[in-house]
């Protein structure tokens, strides 16, 4: 029976953290895996959604004051003038805004432009949409954007760009004037862009996340997909949005409501209190991850890596195994996993690399099973647990 899988359900399979996972669990390792957070979720978040529990929020719901607030907020940080009647869909999380941002612009045969390396889930949604996934490598170690592979990479059937600005896994906020190059073949171009912007308040040092949306020629392109997720550690709450053109975000509004119909009510009234925290709690979520950052990087090299990039946003480190580590990412994440008892996630999962240039010789991709992430959501006894167990063993 298993031949009656559609053609699309066959090319997914489990991502490589799940099958880790197990293992992990098996030897009951310290979780640096996964991207959420293993610290309690804000207070004032929890009281609301009991509160909004306990009113009996109970039915499929649209809470119009998280487009008002989001209207507020853009307007704010990103001078940008949007219609919260029109121009916002509320979805379950990032996730379905996206797969729905996708689904509402995607044909088949649409080519979709994607930075290598990238998280997972993108590739999934545009493929199941009848999409062709063209990738732009970014350039190790700074994950920089070579405005020329960028250009290349463009063809009649190109239809959108896809941006995660601050970036999972490598932790890179793109600069102004990578922003730029992108703008400058979108509007050439007459592209789309879908942005995904989950890790919006969380950025270190002195870089400043800017909306690809808030360019000239821009918004009106453009799909912001953001969640209460990572800014507000709540990934199983499912609460996301997406702001768009009227048009786009009308078509993404008419997706969701075939598809889930609605985020989970009381969440979105808690998502309400969520997005009106003060700036204090925006800055210490900043600086509490600042600190993780800085501690695990530490940790990391007092055991031998080189950490020639720091993470500059996201909570997510992406390490360059030492030169003389005889093992390849998922050999090492086993061996983490087995001596260790630390549990990391091997960077090969997140290359898509592109054999017929390595067959031809033109590009060297070995880079791709040199990395390591090592998610930093986590609470500082974690981290110490995890650097203790670090140090222990030697490879
Ligand atoms: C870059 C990025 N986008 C989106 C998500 C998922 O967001 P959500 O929980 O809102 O669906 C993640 C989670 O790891 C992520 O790293």
């Amino acid at each position: 029976m298993e031949s009656k899988l559609s053609s699309v359900a066959k090319t997914l399979t489990p991502s490589p953290i799940q099958e880790l996972s197990h293992l992990a669990q098996r030897c009951n390792a310290v979780n640096l895996a996964e991207g959420f957070p293993d610290f309690p979720a804000p207070l004032h978040l929890k009281n609301a959604a009991i509160s909004a529990i306990n009113s009996d929020f109970n039915q499929y719901r649209h809470v119009q004051g998280i487009c008002d607030h989001l209207a507020k907020k853009v307007k704010q940080t990103q001078s940008l003038d949007i219609n919260p009647l029109t121009d916002v869909a509320i979805c379950c999380g990032q996730t379905e805004a996206f797969a729905a941002a996708v689904f509402a612009i995607i044909d088949w045969g649409d080519e979709v432009i994607l930075f290598d390396p990238a998280y997972e889930t993108y590739e999934g949604c545009v493929t199941m949409a009848g999409g062709v996934p063209v990738y732009v490598a970014l350039d190790p170690p700074h994950w920089t954007l070579d405005p020329e592979k960028l250009r290349k990479s463009f063809t009649q059937k190109t239809k959108a760009i896809v941006l995660n600005s601050p970036h999972n896994p490598t932790g890179k906020v793109f600069t102004k004037d990578e922003l730029e190059v992108i703008v400058g073949e979108c509007c050439r171009r007459n592209c789309l862009a879908i942005t995904d912007e989950v890790y919006e308040y969380i950025t270190f040092d002195n870089n400043k996340h800017i909306s690809l949306a808030s360019f000239p020629g821009m918004q009106e392109r453009t799909v912001i997909t953001s969640s209460l997720s990572k800014s507000f550690s709540v990934t199983g709450w499912r609460v996301g949005w997406a702001i768009a053109p009227s048009f786009i975000a009308s078509a993404i509004r008419n997706i969701h409501v075939k598809v889930t119909d609605s985020a989970p009510a009381p969440f979105q009234e808690a998502a309400l209190t969520a997005l009106r925290s003060p700036p204090e709690f925006f800055e210490s979520l900043r600086t509490d991850y600042e600190s993780k950052r800085d501690y695990i990087i530490k940790s990391l090299e007092g055991v031998g890596f080189k950490i020639q990039f720091k993470p500059q946003g996201s909570f997510f480190l992406f390490a360059e195994l030492p030169e003389n580590c005889p093992f390849s990412d998922v050999e090492y994440v086993k061996e983490l996993i087995q001596k260790a008892g630390v549990v990391a996630v091997p960077g090969c999962g997140f290359f898509h690399t592109n054999l017929c240039l390595e067959k031809l010789g033109q590009v060297d991709y070995s880079y791709q099973n040199r990395y390591i992430r090592f998610a930093f959501c986590k609470s500082d006894e974690t981290l110490a647990s995890a650097a203790q167990r670090l140090g222990s063993v030697s490879f």
